[in-house]
């Protein structure tokens, strides 16, 4: 995958080590109540991973799918549910696992949709933010890395369903968007 990269933006250790930070966070604000970790499927699978080992706190993770961009790179800002959850989450404290924020169309309505269930609380914790994510009204608790806006791959997250597998954050080099 190297001729594909044009450079990297988060290394695979400043990763471990901002999760490891976040997970402290979460310990200290979790202390003494029930935590539900909700990851966002796909791109969520890798900090849904690495954090909840990174926690010491006792949790329970489920699973949500959504669907808000095509092979593309830009939003359609159309949210489908493709998977929704296993857990009935009446009056738990639910934790929401991004993998990046960018329009924060996605998560606006996750909230939403999630808040209308009935839990004792929500809150967002995402590897990314991108700048427009700051415009749109949406309380993110935990941030991993503030970056620039361009598009990202790796650590979970794709280029037409490539690249997730990558162990760091970095951009594609131009003539992977033209062929
Ligand atoms: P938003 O609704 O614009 O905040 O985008 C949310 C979703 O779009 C994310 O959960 C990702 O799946 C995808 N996405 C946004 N920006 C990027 C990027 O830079 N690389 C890969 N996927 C992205
Ligand atoms: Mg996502």
């Amino acid at each position: 995958m190297g001729a594909d990269l044009e450079k990297i933006l988060v290394t695979e250790d400043q990763i471990s080590a901002r999760l490891a930070e976040v997970a402290a966070e979460i310990d200290a604000d979790y202390a003494g109540r029930d935590l539900l970790l909700v990851g966002v499927l796909k791109g969520a699978v890798m900090v849904m991973a690495d954090l909840a080992r990174a926690l010491h706190h006792p949790c329970s993770m489920d699973w949500m799918a959504v669907s808000s961009y095509g092979a593309g790179t830009t939003s359609s800002g159309v949210v489908r549910i493709l998977k929704d959850l296993e857990t009935d989450i009446k009056d738990r404290n639910v934790l929401i696992v991004e993998d990046v924020i960018d329009s924060g169309l996605t998560l606006s309505w996750l909230v939403g949709n999630l808040r209308s269930r009935g839990p004792a609380s929500v809150e967002i914790c995402t590897m990314v933010r991108k700048p427009l994510a700051l415009d749109v009204d949406l309380r993110v608790r935990y941030v991993g890395f503030d970056l620039p806006n361009e598009f990202i791959v790796g650590y979970g997250l794709d280029y037409a369903e490539k690249y997730r597998n990558l162990p760091f954050i970095g951009t594609l080099a131009q003539h992977v968007y033209q062929r």
